[in-house]
């Protein structure tokens, strides 16, 4: 028999569809209350899936004191992240919550700080993690056929019209979409940024009020560098929103369009101009416990609670990839190379 979880949602916008839509396959956690700061967001929510005996309130302190959840599901906009998280934690709940962490570095650090000294769970959605195909690319590299990995390229060319918030957000690609695949490339690579140089600008006619393209270099740990160009502003031809990748190795290289679609070739000869190549199947593999999308993070997280095992997902590695969009927002404000440091 597992524990009875009792939880908190906070924010019932866009993304809180995704989260209640997963929670239905997920056994033992009862939603307990919906806040919003827009009452009937939050009662439309609790209808729609079937939770109308839940507390419905724009006050998440009368929700915390009200409900005593042991934990809460942060779906707020990135601005509101620190102070849910922070009222939360100091009603002892352990916190999930969407990314980005947070709005600032500041206020990560903050935050990271205040979860430690708790003692709870504070984890990030981090959803392209729990994606089939990333895990399979993963267990590939991690084979060491390419041998050791020295440089990671990925494109995101995606020309997504919104509406919303997003379209008079400042670093709107950096901050809300390129989180994801600076998240992915410290995944794929196991190393961490230490430096960036970043260009951002907002091509002509974009329907964003600030750049919504961005080109960016890291110097990762290990020698490894990492190459990023992204737009949320090209129409045609888009990529998956897992972005398109070359990895390559000391001995080849690979490449995944961010869906099913693997290529990979390893020297087979060498001694010539060329060396001779030859064509290696990504093998399939599978992860049960590591797919599923916002499913995944979150029954994992879940279970962590329970066992106090620490998701992958944990804010103090999570910082680590948000330090990489804002040292990537602080070089494209300067236009100079910014260092980044190691625990984010
Ligand atoms: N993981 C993903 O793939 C993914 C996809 C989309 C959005 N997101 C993230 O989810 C978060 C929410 O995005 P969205 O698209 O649902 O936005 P949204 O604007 O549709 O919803 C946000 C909701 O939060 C509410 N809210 C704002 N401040 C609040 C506060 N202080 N207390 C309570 N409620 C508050 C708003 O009223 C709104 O209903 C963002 O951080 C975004 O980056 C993640």
């Amino acid at each position: 028999m597992i524990r009875t979880l009792k939880a908190l949602l906070v924010g019932c916008g866009g993304i809180s569809r995704t989260w209640l839509k997963a929670l239905k396959d997920i056994p033992g956690v009862v939603l307990v209350g919906f806040v919003d700061v827009r009452e009937e967001a939050a009662r439309a929510r609790a209808e729609e899936y079937d939770w109308s005996g839940a507390l419905v309130t724009t006050d998440l302190t009368t929700a915390l004191e009200q409900t005593r959840p042991d934990v809460v599901f942060d779906c707020t906009i990135p601005e509101a992240h620190h102070d849910v998280t922070l009222t939360a934690l100091r009603h002892g709940c352990h916190v999930l919550g969407e990314k980005p962490l947070a709005d600032t570095l500041e206020h990560a650090q903050e935050m990271v700080a205040a979860a430690q000294a708790a003692g709870k769970i504070y984890a990030v959605i981090q959803n392209r993690r729990y994606d089939a195909n990333i895990r399979r690319l993963k267990h590939f590299l991690d084979s060491g056929v390419l041998g050791r990995i020295t440089t990671l390229n990925s494109d995101f060319y995606i020309g997504a019209h919104f509406g919303g918030f997003r379209d008079h957000m400042k670093h709107v690609l950096l901050v809300d979409m390129a989180i994801h695949t600076f998240d992915m490339a410290r995944m794929l690579s196991g190393a961490d940024a230490q430096a960036v140089y970043c260009y951002e600008w907002n091509p002509a006619g974009s329907w964003y009020d600030h750049a919504a393209s961005a080109v960016a270099t890291f110097e990762m740990s290990d020698g490894l560098v990492y190459s990023y160009r992204g737009s949320w502003c090209a129409e045609g031809l888009n990529t998956t929103w897992e972005g398109a990748w070359r990895i390559i190795g000391e001995r080849g290289t690979v490449l995944w369009d961010g869906a099913s679609g693997f290529t990979a070739q390893v020297v087979a000869r060498k001694g010539g101009f060329f060396s001779e190549w030859e064509t290696v199947e990504v093998p399939p593999y599978e992860d049960p416990k590591k797919t599923g999308g916002h499913a995944g993070v979150i029954r994992e997280f879940l279970q962590c609670v329970r066992n106090g095992q620490t998701p992958e997902t944990v804010c103090t590695d999570n910082i680590k990839s948000l330090a990489m969009v804002f040292g990537a927002v602080a070089s494209a404000e300067s236009h100079a190379v910014v260092r980044i440091a190691s625990g984010g």
